[in-house]
């Protein structure tokens, strides 16, 4: 069993959460580059090279250049196994980026020094601050012009309500800047201009009270101002709490160069240090340890058609405890029945391999007949264990799909439910209409170009998509009403998930208080926010 304990707690299963452009794929590329998992940069997203390492599985990524689905690398550094779970950059997102969070113990928040928070950050910190996971901040690009360093960290905590601790500093930024100082170590990390660009060049090392030789590598001016600058730092900030930062109460902050590599394997070594080995899990009232010799894991994703040959559908687990083996049995709890889990495989950087044996913290893809649903656990045999809390959020788009051939009904339907199951979009239906016209709803309103894609190559199916302006969805609470006598304002549309619930369609907060006011004793609540098992 020892070995199990320390294959488990070297695992260090992280996502890399930013806004588009911020330099998310270039420090993961640098990453896999410390690891030996890729020996070229640009291997990642080779914007130019064309080489695409992991995410091309679907043809709509490649006409688009972006990574529609997450994807999840594993690599060893430094004596750990790292797992980095990839959140797609778009505008625009579906529910899965926000899944994939819910298998991460810790998130690298990548921010451009230029910018400063941006409206993806921010929705994609609340869903760390809700599971209070470790947030690392990497303040990039500081090679070009940046925002004042106070300002950005100050930014950080008014918006994101945490304290944070800066462990480097720059000196400076753009055509001005000269490196980091290293709080730790009291040492600066001069910027080697010479050597940047793509090079395993950290840059030169010295101490910030050798005056002499700080003067020779950034100039007295910038030692002078660096001075003065950590004076107020040591003054000013919170101090360094472990603790804090492994509850996500803390976020340690470093700035640095992903282009440049530039203060990123700094910033590697310290993060694998401070961020948790696997977290613990719960299932009921029970607190299941990773270190638990009994195997678990949940469903976080499921994505269809990663290889176009095969028409295969892929179901991702996060092992939560103990051990998975190759080829042995395990439980389905949801279906409440023996599964093997058939071709586990784990994607090494650059392919996928079939894997014998995981741990805890670790991510397998397995193969899925159609049996799993987001959320479903999977355990030893007789163990009934739930982990819930996998959030469904509420659709903020919506559009009525309308099959065009009476004759492909039946794909139409299985095509728009399997779609659904998979938990890329959400339908629901007009009560008296039947499966050939149905509402979607979606988080991001890239989720329709995939259903559109999806329906066409995998089901063969083209339809007519009209948009509806409405935004907001509420369920309608009052089990003995009939939502047809209801008094709503025209725009508002009465629809049926596929439960069988009512929910009402909004364009806006005033028609929800229109239809509150009109109808007295009516109850809406919210979308299934953090509900069980979708
Ligand atoms: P993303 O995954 O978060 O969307 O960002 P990505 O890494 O693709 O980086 C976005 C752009 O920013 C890229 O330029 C990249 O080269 C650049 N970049 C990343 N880190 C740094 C940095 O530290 N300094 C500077 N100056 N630029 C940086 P691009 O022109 O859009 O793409 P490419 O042609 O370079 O691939």
């Amino acid at each position: 069993m020892a070995d199990i304990k320390q294959e488990i707690q070297r695992r260090r299963t992280f996502a890399i959460i930013s806004h588009p452009d911020a330099g998310k794929t270039t420090l993961t590329e640098k990453f896999l580059l410390y690891g030996g998992a890729i020996q070229s940069a640009g291997a990642v997203k080779g914007k130019s090279s064309d080489r695409h390492a992991t995410s091309d599985w679907m043809e709509i990524e490649k006409k688009r250049g972006i990574s529609v689905t997450s994807s999840v690398l594993q690599f060893e550094y430094g004596g750990y196994c790292i797992n980095i779970l990839d959140t797609p950059g778009h505008q625009d997102f579906s529910e899965d980026t926000y899944r994939t969070l819910m298998a991460a113990d810790s998130a690298v928040m990548v921010i451009d020094g230029a910018k400063g928070i941006e409206p993806q950050t921010r929705k994609l910190f609340k869903v760390c601050a809700m599971r209070h996971i470790p947030i690392f901040t990497f303040i990039n690009k500081m090679d070009r012009e940046a925002r004042d360093p106070f300002d950005l960290v100050d930014e950080l905590e008014k918006e994101f309500g945490i304290g944070t601790y800066a462990v480097n500093w720059p000196i400076g930024c753009g055509a001005g800047f000269k490196g980091v100082y290293e709080r730790d170590r009291r040492s600066i990390l001069a910027f080697d201009e010479f050597h940047a660009g793509r090079r395993r060049i950290e840059g030169v090392e010295c101490d910030i009270s050798d005056t002499e030789r700080m003067d020779s590598l950034i100039g007295s001016y910038a030692r002078e101002e660096l001075v003065s600058q950590i004076e107020l730092l040591d003054g000013a900030s919170f101090d360094f709490d472990l603790q804090k930062v492994r509850t996500g109460r803390l976020s340690p902050v470093f700035f640095g160069s992903a282009l440049n590599n530039f203060g990123v394997e700094a910033f590697l070594q310290r993060f694998l240090k401070m961020t948790t080995p696997p977290l613990e899990h719960i299932s009921g009232d029970e607190i299941i340890s990773p270190f638990d010799e009994r195997f678990s894991a949940f469903v976080f994703k499921i994505q269809a058609n990663m290889n176009k040959a095969h028409r295969d559908r892929i179901a991702f687990l996060r092992i939560c405890s103990g051990q998975f083996e190759r080829g042995r049995e395990y439980w389905h709890v949801q279906a409440d029945r023996p599964v093997k889990l058939s071709q586990p495989q784990q994607m090494m950087a650059q392919e996928r391999e079939i894997v014998d044996t995981a741990y805890a913290g670790d991510i397998i893809g397995v193969f899925d007949p159609g049996i799993f649903s987001i959320g479903d656990t999977v355990c030893e045999k007789g163990e009934k264990l739930r982990y819930a809390g996998i959030p469904t959020f509420a659709p903020e788009h919506f559009a009525v799909v309308e099959q065009i051939d009476s004759m492909k009904r039946k794909q139409f339907a299985k095509g728009v439910t399997e779609i659904a199951q998979e938990g890329a979009i959400q339908i629901f239906f007009e009560p008296g209409t039947g499966m050939e016209r149905v509402v979607v709803g979606v988080v991001g309103v890239l989720q329709f170009d995939v259903l559109q894609f999806r329906m066409e190559s995998e089901y063969g199916v083209r339809y007519n998509k009209r948009d509806l302006p409405h935004q907001l969805i509420r369920y309608i609470d009052n089990a003995d009403l009939n939502p047809a006598e209801l008094k709503l304002m025209q725009t508002t549309r009465w629809v049926q998930d596929v439960r069988g619930r009512n929910l009402l369609i909004f364009v806006g907060q005033y028609e929800i208080d229109w239809a509150l006011d009109k109808n007295p004793g009516l109850m809406l609540s919210e979308f299934n926010q953090n509900t069980d098992a979708v």
